[in-house]
């Protein structure tokens, strides 16, 4: 098993920038997602780490090895392509066994292994079918037995939950990471879906218009991101525009509009982030940490009152989004039983100060 090291890695289509300056260390065995919207440059980058493409410019390593310019069959890496790209024509088993006839392995060994490839995706006894005889999520599942088969030292998965319904993309959600920890193998995953690449992954790198925006774990990128891009772009948030009106001690006081002031600590601010006073900043607060506050104290620091525009009851949660100060604000509770206020309704809500993040 090893890692995958890119060094500073860009990839240009003539004019068009594919990814620029992509720098990164993956360990091995790790789960590493790269998370981004349509044409941030995802593909592009796994195409590289698979051979598809070669870099523009600067290295890419599996371990101490230099792959760079290594053709795609040399690489010992198994791929799992954003439309599967299975031949429909032929059986399940021929499919997966293709890679190993490439290989010229003898047949009893093919034989083995596919049916081990089959196993290990629960498609026991699928072999004879052909590919338009099965379910998109069974193809996903041929298509992923394909990757594993030639025993890759590193798995590549580009967007391969995207073409099934919700209740199977969370099966083979499990499924793929069951996989990933039984074999132990480097995985990196592709996916514009960010709840998919916050419950999948051990690290994730945030992609915009072919630029990284952030590494970390799912926990670093939710609680602390570095701009504001990540901060919406990961979960829900209230990101709201505002100026540094007061430090005083570990405290910042921020305007979001006349009236409506929110004290936070200087030490939640991304490192991009200039707190000085007069400093035009964002402030993100998650729904979650949001609290209903006591109608009695709607004076205190950080209690906002406004009136309901939206509530939403799933049964686990309630949301609200209120209006105050010309400012919407999200705010999302488990349910208790409570009697949910409907539009038009007064709530105050309380955003501790410990929930503020601010970014630059
Ligand atoms: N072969 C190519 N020739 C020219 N431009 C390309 C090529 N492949 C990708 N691009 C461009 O590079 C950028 C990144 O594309 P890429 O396919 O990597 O995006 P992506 O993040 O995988 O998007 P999606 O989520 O839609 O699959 C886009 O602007 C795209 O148009
Ligand atoms: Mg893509």
């Amino acid at each position: 098993m090893s890692g995958v090291a890119l060094d500073h890695v860009s990839k240009q289509f003539g004019s068009v920038r594919g990814v620029e300056d992509v720098h990164i260390d993956i360990r091995p065995g790790e789960f590493f997602t790269f998370l981004g919207p349509s044409g941030c440059g995802k593909t592009t980058t796994l195409r590289m780490i698979a051979g598809f493409y070669y870099p523009t410019s600067g290295r890419i390593r599996f371990g101490n090895q230099d792959v760079t310019t290594l053709p795609p069959n040399k690489r010992n890496t198994g791929m799992v392509f954003q439309n599967y790209a299975l031949f429909p024509h032929m059986s399940v088993f021929e499919n997966i066994a293709f890679g190993l006839e490439v290989r010229k392995l003898p047949k009893s060994e093919i034989r083995d292994k596919v049916e081990r490839a089959l196993k290990l995706v629960h498609l026991e006894g699928y072999g004879n079918r052909r590919i338009d005889q099965l379910s998109g999520g069974q193809q996903q599942r041929v298509a992923l037995a394909r990757a594993l088969v030639i025993e890759p030292q590193i798995l590549l998965l580009d967007e391969p939950l995207s073409n099934l319904d919700a209740k199977l993309r969370e099966e083979t959600r499990f499924e793929i990471k069951r996989l990933q920890l039984e074999l132990g193998i480097t995985t990196i995953y592709v996916t514009h879906d960010q709840a998919e690449a916050m419950s999948m992954s051990d690290r994730i790198m945030v992609m915009q218009n072919g630029v990284v925006q952030q590494i970390g774990t799912p926990e670093d990128i939710y609680h602390r991101p570095l701009n504001r891009f990540v901060a919406s772009f990961i979960g829900e948030t209230n990101l709201w525009e505002g100026t540094v009106v007061g430090i005083e001690g570990d405290e910042v006081r921020v305007e979001i509009a006349p009236g409506l002031v929110l004290s936070g600590y200087l030490n939640n601010a991304s490192p991009q982030c200039q707190i000085r006073r007069g400093e035009k900043l964002a402030v993100s607060v998650r729904p979650e940490s949001v609290q209903e506050a006591d109608p009695e104290k709607a004076d205190a620091a950080n209690v906002v009152t406004g009136s309901v525009i939206i509530s939403e009851f799933t049964g686990a949660t309630v949301h609200y989004i209120s209006e105050a100060a010309g400012n919407r604000l999200r705010a999302t509770f488990v349910n208790q039983g409570h009697r949910v206020k409907q539009r038009g309704e007064e709530l105050s809500l309380l955003i501790p100060k410990e929930s503020i993040y601010f970014v630059g």
